[in-house]
């Protein structure tokens, strides 16, 4: 039999995408291996979202060459975000692969792989306008056997200016909310305790694709019926489309994650509206406001963009000044990155000096820091529930899990097991991390 082994890069979507990938392959005979080793063919699933991905694969590319040189027959394939782009950007790795295939024609990977087989490259990078992988069951890939990527819809038409996901991941659609039930129905019998719904503005899920349609909320709504026992989070939401009936929702129901992810790039209107966000500081302090007042002890996180085009320091100390009254949990903060073909690319200039840039992320990073230990001491001496999902990573007689607000939780394992839910009495903490012991 032959063996696949797959390396993903990027987000969420990637990983399960690359769930997706191996059921496709193991329907036609292909297993997944972890070692590399023991691969014959290489793919990896890559990400645009910022240069420094691309960089990264590229390194990965060069010692996958030496690889190759030493095991002519191993086949290495692109997938993902990068496959659409790889002739202007892989111009020297461009040899060495055979195969390329873009987020949507996951289901021609056996055919492709034949193709290149019998001698010949083999790409295809078309985007399509419907293909979601509805009735594809994944195989998960590392699961922890308690929580479960489910994918509910894909592409993005929000075009913010900065971003490459609508050119690399096509237009938005919706999967079948049957399929996405079905498909947890079958993870809770596996003993999954908790999905992650996943798309890149799960707030425009709506199916059928029409104004009678299901939307988000009622897609939440419907997947928490499954069972009490089963946790559900999703990502990621945007703020323009954050609305009150999604909120009612989950604060009618307690297996519901307490955890919204609100990315809001900046605290500044000027920058918000060269960014093409379509909202303003003010319209996201009022959508903090509503989840603090509907869903008391929510944890909210963001994403933040320090030194996009023409941010000046005034910018940026707005950007500080959200952050501190917004008090977020906990956030992804990152430099701007200029991606070709976005409409930043196109119309404005990538203006401030690296250097500036990343000084304001340390900055930003810098008081993250703090706000996230305040956050998590809030929560000393306190009793939390927590959904157990293994081993922690530094000490193998601890476990880790986390709690609805997606806080990581470390503890003496004793008589726990993953998927089990526990009361755990939090002892300790750090800025990331909150420790604690199993309430008998
Ligand atoms: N440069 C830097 N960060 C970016 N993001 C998206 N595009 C870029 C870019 N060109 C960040 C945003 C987004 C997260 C997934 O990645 O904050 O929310
Ligand atoms: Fe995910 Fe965006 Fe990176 Fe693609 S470009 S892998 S959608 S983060």
């Amino acid at each position: 039999m032959r063996k696949i082994y797959i390396e993903t890069y990027g987000c969420q979507m990637n990983l399960s995408d690359s769930e997706i990938v191996a059921s496709v392959l193991s329907q036609e005979g292909f297993s997944t291996t972890e070692d590399i080793h023991q691969a014959d063919i290489i793919l990896l699933n890559t990400c645009s979202i910022r240069d420094h991905a691309e960089q990264r694969i590229k390194k990965r590319l060069q010692q996958l060459r030496a690889m190759k040189r030493k095991r002519r027959d191993l086949v290495i394939g692109l997938l993902g975000c990068m496959a659409g782009r790889i002739q202007s950007v892989l111009a020297e790795e461009e040899p060495l692969i055979e195969l390329v295939s873009g987020p949507d024609s996951y289901r021609d990977l056996p055919q492709l792989i034949q193709q290149v087989e019998s001698g010949q490259r083999a790409i295809n990078t078309i985007l399509s306008i419907e293909e979601t992988y509805a009735d594809i069951t994944p195989v998960r890939i590392g699961s922890n056997g308690v929580s479960a990527f489910v994918s509910i819809m894909r592409g993005c038409e929000n075009f913010c200016s900065y971003c490459v996901v609508p050119f690399v991941r096509g237009k938005e659609r919706s999967r079948s909310a049957d399929s996405i039930i079905r498909e947890i129905e079958k993870l809770f019998t596996e003993g999954y305790r908790e999905v992650v719904l996943l798309g890149q503005n799960v707030n425009s899920y709506r199916w059928p694709e029409d104004d009678t349609g299901l939307d988000f909320a009622g897609l939440l709504d419907q997947v928490a019926r499954i069972s009490p026992q089963l946790r559900i989070r999703f990502a990621t939401s945007h703020p323009k489309d954050l609305s009150a009936r999604l909120l009612e929702t989950i604060a009618l129901n307690p297996n519901i994650c307490r955890a919204i992810h609100l990315p809001v790039q900046s605290g500044s209107n000027r920058i918000l509206h060269r960014m093409n966000r379509q909202y303003t500081r003010e319209d996201y302090m009022e959508r903090i406001d509503a989840i603090r007042r509907l869903i008391p002890g929510c944890t909210i996180s963001t994403d933040i963009i320090t030194g996009f085009c023409d941010e000046t320091e005034e910018d940026h100390a707005l950007t500080l000044s959200l952050m501190k009254s917004a008090a977020f949990d906990y956030a992804f903060m990152f430099s701007y990155s200029e991606r070709p073909q976005t409409l930043a690319a196109e119309t404005l200039q990538d203006n401030v000096p690296s250097l500036i840039k990343e000084r304001r992320l340390r900055e930003v990073i810098d008081l993250q820091h703090q706000i996230s230990q305040q956050s998590n001491r809030k929560d000393l001496g306190k009793i939390v529930e927590v959904l157990v999902e293994g081993e922690s990573k530094r000490l193998a007689t601890n476990f880790m899990g986390r709690t609805s607000g997606n806080k990581v939780v470390v503890f003496p394992r004793q008589h726990s097991h993953p998927g089990d839910y526990i009361r755990v009495k939090i002892i300790r903490c750090t800025s990331a991390t909150l420790i604690g012991e199993i309430c008998t």
